[in-house]
């Protein structure tokens, strides 16, 4: 049997298998609601095979949405919608997750296919008043109620993940957005005790972990998406990276899904194959936690090799799963398993 599609427990969670679909978003929300096509393109890639589905970036507050068409999460009225995307997931056999996000400075852009530019229609926040780029809109420096503001925001979007039937909840602290932006020194210049050291500048993620591990269950999974690296000389690194995993862990946290990036703009990254994974693999060996590995993992025995070789736990496909929603009856054929649903069983 591949460790490819072997389950996994985590808490009170089994996973049916090691994919999973990562979080992309769709800008097709209206006011943060789920519309139909968020029904029908999360639910195929679940008859796809997909063991656990990362609902995209969904905004713990209005002003923390990438572009006005992000799914929200910010009022009760957004509950129904997601119970019903929740439902439909289970029933087509994955497990549902969540990304739980706040934008930050790169908050209030048009969609992609509009252009992805600023909107400037508000003032976003951020840890300290430095526009993302030329063009963006200058953002606010949170102070200590506009933090606490944004801590108990965090901790309703959990609440309400959990009333909506989520059974992972992932909070987004990559790419640049509000979390990933107190951690980087590139972004983070405050005098506080929320900037200067690493120790200060992980405080205030870390205190929004504890205050939404509080309110997610014991019993259920709690992940978190960072930017292992910023890939610039002087920003956040895989040292940092593995120092967050072992207070993210102290804290409850099981899982740490290892991208990176997005802290600023113009950044030479070494995009290829598999890019990423060791970053997964160096919060593994080095603390112990679990990890997803992500970033242009497209073939199923590359996958596999990844989880042989103890890299991660998990392995997350972005846009594969765009081109392909079946490509873990591919992969299962090609890794010798069958695992199509019996109502296809006529078809293989
Ligand atoms: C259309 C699109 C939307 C995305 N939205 C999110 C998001 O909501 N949250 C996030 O953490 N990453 C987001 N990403 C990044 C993906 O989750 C993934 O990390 C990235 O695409 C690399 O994986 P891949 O090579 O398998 O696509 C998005 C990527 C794409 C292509």
């Amino acid at each position: 049997m591949s460790l490819l599609f072997s389950p996994l427990k985590l808490r009170s969670v089994t996973l049916k298998n090691r994919i999973v679909m990562s979080p992309m978003c769709q800008y097709s929300a209206q006011a943060g609601h789920v519309t139909d096509w968020h029904l029908l393109h999360y639910p195929t890639r679940a008859v796809g095979g997909v063991g656990l589905i990362m609902v995209e970036a969904t905004a713990v507050e209005q002003r923390g949405v990438i572009s006005p068409d992000d799914l929200g999460i910010w009022s009760d009225e957004h509950v129904a919608g997601l119970q019903t995307l929740t439902r439909r997931i289970r029933d087509a056999g994955a497990v549902p997750g969540i990304q739980i996000a706040h934008a930050g400075r790169k908050a209030g852009t048009s969609s992609p296919w509009q252009g992805g530019k600023p909107l400037h229609q508000w003032t976003p926040v951020a840890p300290s008043a430095i526009p993302f780029g030329e063009g963006w809109a200058m953002p606010a420096e949170l102070d200590a109620a506009g933090l606490d503001q944004v801590r108990q925001v965090f901790r309703q979007g959990a609440q309400r993940a959990l009333q909506a039937g989520f059974r992972v909840l992932e909070i987004h602290m990559a790419h640049g957005y509000l979390l990933h932006s107190f951690l980087s020194p590139l972004t983070n210049r405050r005098s506080d005790a929320y900037g200067g050291s690493r120790e200060n500048r992980m405080r205030f993620p870390l205190e929004v972990v504890e205050v939404v591990r509080a309110v997610w269950p014991e019993d259920l999974p709690l992940w978190v998406r960072v930017s292992a690296s910023d890939w610039v000389e002087g920003g956040w690194d895989i040292t940092d990276t593995v120092t967050f995993a072992e207070e993210l862990q102290k804290r409850g946290v099981d899982l740490l899904d290892c991208s990176s990036g997005g802290a600023i703009p113009g950044v030479k990254i070494p995009v290829g194959p598999g890019y990423q994974v060791p970053f997964a693999a160096q919060v593994r060996l080095s603390t112990g936690l679990s990890t997803g590995a992500v970033g242009l993992l497209t073939e199923p025995l590359q996958t596999e090799a990844i989880l042989q070789a103890g890299q991660a736990d998990l392995i997350l496909l972005g846009r594969v799963l765009l081109r392909d929603p079946y490509w873990p009856y591919r992969a299962a054929q090609a890794l010798g398993t069958r695992v199509w649903p019996v109502q296809y069983e006529r078809a293989f």
